[in-house]
């Protein structure tokens, strides 16, 4: 009778042992998102072209994090004719212009992390990115650029950015190479592990 007794303990302790393991990797798979939930994210961005490199990008970081979205607009779009746009930023970059973009994030204070994307334009931010940094104060705050770009990288988008916060944290960017078709850079977003590395490296996402 004893030894049933021991043998159904030792059953029982077994069991709760097993439970707990499972209870353990289901915690480590499942959850993809970061670790400290209290931390939260925004993810603010500006995309241009046709092929809506940049804004495929922030998408897919959304999916990936959970993270809220922002897509930041001109009030007066640059043309839609490539070469058009391309004159009329090269003028307001060298001119610093700010120009007005159509809302702010009104409660950015609630956001601890948060993710500015931008395509290169003449190798720093598009002009409308530089307008949302420019108003407002994110001192203290986390802040995750990434950017698109036709060849060039990150050239200094990302340096440009620290200047304008300079009192916030910044962390490792990713620069990803932007395609005509949207389709091309979801693929090739999807395909590689280059984002999923980067937030993973930053301790963004767990899986
Ligand atoms: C006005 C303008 C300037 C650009 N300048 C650069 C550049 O200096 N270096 C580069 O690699 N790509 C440059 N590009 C290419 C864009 O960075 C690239 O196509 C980007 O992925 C577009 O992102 P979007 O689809 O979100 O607008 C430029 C594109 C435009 C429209």
């Amino acid at each position: 009778m004893k030894a049933d007794y021991e043998l159904l303990k030792l059953y029982a302790m077994k069991t709760i042992y097993y439970l707990f393991i499972l209870y353990l990797v289901s915690m480590i798979t499942t959850t993809g998102y970061a670790t400290n939930k209290d931390q939260k994210m925004l993810i603010v961005y500006y995309s241009w072209s046709e092929g809506k490199n940049t804004e495929t990008l922030a998408k897919y970081i959304q999916e990936q994090t959970g993270a809220d979205l922002f897509r930041i607009e001109a009030v007066k779009p640059y043309p839609l004719d490539y070469n058009a746009c391309v004159k009329a930023a090269k003028e307001d970059i060298e001119a610093g212009k700010k120009p007005a973009i159509k809302q702010h994030v009104s409660n950015i204070d609630q956001y601890d992390i948060i993710f500015v994307g931008t395509p290169n334009w003449w190798s720093t931010m598009a002009p409308p990115v530089l307008t949302f940094l420019s108003d407002c104060d994110l001192s203290g705050k986390t802040i995750i650029p990434f950017n698109t770009h036709g060849g060039g990288g990150a050239a200094h988008c990302f340096t440009d950015m620290e200047k304008v916060q300079p009192e916030a944290k910044f962390l490792k960017g990713l620069a990803v190479r932007g395609h005509k078709p949207q389709a091309d850079i979801e693929a090739s977003i999807r395909s590689g592990n280059s984002v999923d590395k980067w937030l993973k490296e930053l301790g963004i996402i767990t899986k």
